[in-house]
């Protein structure tokens, strides 16, 4: 969709094949190039960015979208090591995308940062306790960073989907997807597209009062 409103897009990702998967669906040309990037390694990013500035001459607007699940348990049964994990590549990962090109942006006095949260993070999904701790600090890492960056010209708002029509759903506890969407008005998935819709507008010029933001995708189920 940022393709549709004219973007040139680097597609940052762990999973090569993935990506390459994902470019030649795009059919984009050299408009969208791709990267094999691990989030938690800053030299990794930064070598990122410097791919992206090389390919496309500057880098005006961030997606954080990196996740992983982790495993359905209990916090009392949870692996430290998988919780760290989680909270690695959600929250850390979200953290060091964004400071090393939040700079970048300030210098050219416009940019937006759009992170990909979760409903997860505002009510705590039982069974998920890592996904729900990283995804509350990624919607606490952007109120910092866009208080932070409010008068820059840079704006950092979140997204907090409900469940959402993509791999990550179809791999998730079957219990769990019909729990999520027992509890959606709306009876159903949400789909990309309409994440993708809202993500465009928070990285357009049009959005442009809003900083420090969660914005649900949730067919209604977000109470506050
Ligand atoms: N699918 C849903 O229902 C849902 C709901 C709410 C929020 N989200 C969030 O949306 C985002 C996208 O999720 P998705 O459903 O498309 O999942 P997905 O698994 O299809 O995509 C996540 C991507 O992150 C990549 N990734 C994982 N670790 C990485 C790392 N260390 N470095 C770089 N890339 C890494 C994976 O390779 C994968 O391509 C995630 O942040 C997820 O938490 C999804």
């Amino acid at each position: 969709m940022m393709l549709d409103y004219g973007a040139r897009v680097a597609i940052w990702d762990a999973d090569e094949p993935a990506m390459d998967m994902a470019l030649l669906d795009l059919r984009a040309g050299d408009t969208a190039t791709g990267t094999q990037v691990d989030v938690i390694d800053a030299a990794s990013v930064t070598g990122a960015i410097r791919g992206a500035l090389s390919a496309h001459g500057k880098v005006d607007i961030l997606i954080n979208s990196a996740g992983i699940l982790g495993a359905s348990q209990a916090a009392v049964d949870y692996s430290y090591d998988t919780w760290c994990q989680v909270l690695d590549v959600n929250l850390s990962g979200t953290f060091l995308c964004s400071k090393l090109t939040a700079p970048r942006m300030v210098n050219e006095g416009w940019g937006r940062i759009v992170n990909i949260a979760s409903l997860a993070g505002k009510e705590g999904t039982p069974g998920l306790p890592a996904y729900s701790a990283s995804k509350a600090g990624v919607i606490a890492l952007t109120k910092s960073m866009g208080k932070e960056l409010a008068i820059t010209g840079v704006l950092v708002n979140c997204i907090a989907p409900a469940a959402i029509n993509t791999e990550m759903a179809a791999n998730a506890d079957p219990v769990q997807l019909n729990l999520m969407i027992e509890k959606s008005p709306m009876r159903r998935l949400g789909t990309t597209e309409e994440c993708a819709a809202l993500v465009c507008w928070l990285a357009s010029e049009q959005m442009s009062f809003s900083t420090g933001g969660c914005f649900d995708v949730s067919g209604g189920r977000a109470v506050y």
